[in-house]
């Protein structure tokens, strides 16, 4: 696997990969991978002749309260991991190759990113969008991977390659879970001790709406306090939003639409903010 610093060299190969006709495979990341960026990387390998994989942790999408400075970062070890894979081509930028003095270009997708994680993260989306397009022209990847555990920025990004005529086939993946269902994040490496039990507490409530829709339940406002309920058990855990949405456009739901719901939740676990979701 070669790494490649620089964005104008990682756009030449993507020329000549193009060139020479091959199937590029594209799994941005923003590092310290686990499991569920491998499992990304896992299918681009089996899809594509060639699998590229960005590290960069975006400033764009963290407001200057968020972790940015703080984000957990580990390169020889995910050089080590994504050798493992098969990955071909590492990219792994700087800010100042990705955003030079004098940079005032954005890519925003408007409604889909107002409700949300957008409402508690209002510059949020616009970075992840303007990262993901500028990374897309530097790699041309005919297909790109996205965990759904970040559900909207899938829908989103979804939105953008459409709106935008990017032409590249965006592959959502399911979420991998730790064995007590905790969904697997670089930001759970924050838990400490007790934060990390009660960090089951998003997926329980998650369970508790599955088992009630399979038993016939559709109306959200009981769905959402029985999920209130669960999470109300952990005392540590205090709740951002639980929300209920269609995956079409976002828009808020009374009554379950099997096949086209999203059922999400962010929860504060001590200085940790965690987000879930199940699609049903
Ligand atoms: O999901 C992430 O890790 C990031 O939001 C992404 C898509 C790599 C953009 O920085």
């Amino acid at each position: 696997m070669r790494i490649i610093y620089d964005a104008n060299e990682m756009h030449s190969i993507a020329d000549k990969h193009r060139e020479w006709r091959k199937i590029i495979g594209f799994v941005p990341t923003m590092g310290y991978l686990h499991e569920g960026h491998l499992s990304l990387v896992r299918q681009a390998r089996r899809d594509n002749d060639v699998v590229f994989v960005s590290i960069f942790v975006n400033p764009l999408q963290f407001a200057p309260n968020e972790d940015f400075d703080r984000y957990p970062r580990n390169l020889k070890r995910d050089e080590e991991l994504l050798k493992r894979e098969g990955a071909d081509f590492l990219f792994y930028p700087s800010v100042e190759d990705m955003y030079p003095e004098g940079f005032q270009t954005y890519v925003e997708v408007e409604k889909l990113t107002k409700v949300l994680e957008g409402k508690s993260r209002p510059t949020h989306f616009r970075g992840v969008t303007t990262v993901v397009a500028k990374l897309f022209n530097i790699t041309k990847p005919h297909k790109a991977y996205f965990g759904k555990k970040d559900a909207q920025q899938l829908i989103v990004l979804k939105k953008m390659v459409r709106d935008l005529n990017m032409g590249i086939e965006i592959i959502g993946m399911p979420i991998v879970r730790e064995e007590d269902g905790l969904a697997m994040s670089s930001r759970n490496k924050y838990l400490k001790g007790e934060e990390r039990n009660q960090a089951v507490c998003l997926f329980k409530a998650l369970k508790k709406t599955e088992e009630l829709i399979a038993g016939g339940e559709d109306d959200v406002s009981a769905i959402v306090s029985e999920m209130r309920k669960v999470i109300e058990g952990y005392p540590l855990a205090e709740i951002d939003y639980i929300s209920v949405n269609r995956i079409s456009d976002l828009s808020e739901l009374e009554r379950i639409e099997k096949g086209n719901t999203l059922v999400s939740l962010a929860v504060r676990i001590g200085n940790t903010r965690l987000i879930d979701n199940m699609w049903f």
